[in-house]
């Protein structure tokens, strides 16, 4: 059987988002899966960073990533998703992403893909899990098979208990919960479903 082919799609504007997304990409890649990364397109003028170290941070650090494209998608048995929470929703760069793909899907070319979410907020309980109910909604409309990380490793527990999908806590230093295990256990998770 050929390998499980997943597509790591995220938004970022100051890492975090892009961390779970390398996080999660080492551990499908050990799990046997072929990966692409991608990040969505920016929206906003990024001349803004000049004023935001840790947007230029991640600018710098994520310049070599491809942008994501309806490939990207239709490619993929899996696909993982990694959106920042905004006002309680996914950030609309996302949005705006998955918006885009109406060809495709009425093609049917985005069905039966097996799908995962993460998020990210600077709280606690800032609207994280909104954020993955938000993008577990779009997936329902595409007929895709949703695999949540529900409680199923202890890393689930250590990262704060959310069972839809890993959820960190943005600090300016990185996490304030401890969530690399979760989100390498859920990327596993999804690539051991769809195989
Ligand atoms: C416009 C805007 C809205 C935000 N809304 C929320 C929110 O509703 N709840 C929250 O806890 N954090 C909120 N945040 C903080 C972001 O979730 C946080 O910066 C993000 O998770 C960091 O991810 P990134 O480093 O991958 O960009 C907001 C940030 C911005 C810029």
């Amino acid at each position: 059987m050929s390998n499980v082919k997943l597509s790591i799609i995220y938004y970022s504007q100051t890492g975090h988002n892009f961390q779970m997304a390398q996080w999660a990409k080492e551990a499908a890649e050990a799990a046997g899966a072929e990966v692409r990364l991608r990040k969505v397109e920016e929206l906003l003028d990024t001349a803004g960073a000049k004023d935001n170290p840790g947007w230029a941070k991640y600018l710098e650090d994520s310049k070599d990533v491809e942008v994501a494209t309806s490939d990207d998608l239709i490619w993929a048995d899996a696909v993982l998703f990694s959106a920042p929470t905004r006002f309680g929703d996914m950030a609309a760069q996302m949005k705006f992403f998955l918006d885009g793909q109406g060809g495709p899907w009425s093609e049917g070319k985005l069905a039966n893909k097996y799908v995962s979410a993460m998020s990210s907020a600077q709280n606690n309980n800032g609207g994280q899990e909104q954020t993955i109910h938000a993008i577990y909604t779009v997936m329902m409309h595409w007929g895709a098979i949703i695999v949540p990380v529900g409680y199923t490793d202890d890393s689930v527990f250590a990262a704060g208990g959310n069972p839809y999908g890993t959820t960190g806590t943005a600090t300016r230093e990185g996490f304030a919960n401890d969530i690399e295990g979760a989100v390498r256990h859920q990327a596993k998770r999804l690539v051991e479903a769809a195989k």
